[in-house]
């Protein structure tokens, strides 16, 4: 049994650029993606979705998005976060089906919450913001797959070196402009030791109340 705190796994993790070749066993896999989707996203639209490239020859493709950088050949898994910006359109009646099902939203709160949620979209339809907002809950959810792979002792490697329409060509959604490519994101068991660059200190970085005046 793991127990890596979550603190330790903050401060332990590190962007990995080279991988060994060993087999992530599909425990581990299934594990991250089920946290994966543990995460929140806003109005639990759930407006996002992982597809987990094992086969070389995607892999080899997912290279040559990323303009040949090394983790998508080295890592024996890479994954893809996709926002789904226009998820809000479609059926949700499972959502609420499980939140009733799990006795969290009775039908009123739903009744009142889908109508809101509704509302909040439409606006962000006007301000051209569904893509802005699909990806922080897709990049939430990157997230916890960094901070739980930590845990079990994997590494990885956000990216955002690459190009959207050669990575959904590669996904076979080249003609989805309903979707888009949130982060790219290896996995796998660490080939080199990255050392913790660091970070800025707090009273550079976090401020009270009011954000600092120049
Ligand atoms: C959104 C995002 C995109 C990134 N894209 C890349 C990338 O394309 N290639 C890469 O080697 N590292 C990439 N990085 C890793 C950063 O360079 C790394 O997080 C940073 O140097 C701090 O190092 P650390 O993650 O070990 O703390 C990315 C990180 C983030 C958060």
């Amino acid at each position: 049994m793991n127990t890596m705190s979550v603190a330790t796994a903050i401060r332990t993790r590190r962007t990995v650029r080279h991988y060994l070749p060993t087999e992530v066993s599909s425990a581990h896999l299934d594990m991250l993606m089920e946290l994966a989707m543990e995460a929140p996203s806003s109005w639990n639209l759930q407006d996002r979705s992982i597809v987990m490239i094992t086969d070389p020859e995607v892999r080899e493709g997912i290279t040559w998005a990323t303009g040949g950088q090394p983790q998508p050949r080295e890592a024996p898994v890479m994954l893809a976060f996709v926002a789904e910006p226009r998820a809000w359109e479609q059926d949700r009646s499972d959502i609420y089906d499980l939140a009733r099902a799990n006795q969290a939203w009775n039908d009123e709160f739903i009744t009142g919450f889908s109508a809101a949620s509704t509302l909040f979209q439409r606006d962000l339809a006007d301000r051209d913001l569904l893509r802005e907002y699909a990806v922080k809950d897709a990049m939430i959810a990157a997230t916890y797959v960094m901070l739980a792979a930590t845990e079990l002792g994997l590494a990885t490697s956000p990216m955002n070196g690459w190009d959207e329409t050669k990575v959904k060509k590669v996904l076979g959604i080249e003609h989805r402009d309903d979707l888009a490519i949130a982060l790219l994101m290896s996995l796998g068991y660490p080939a080199e030791q990255r050392r913790h660059p660091g970070r800025r200190p707090l009273a550079r970085t976090v401020f009270r109340d009011r954000y600092p005046a120049v």
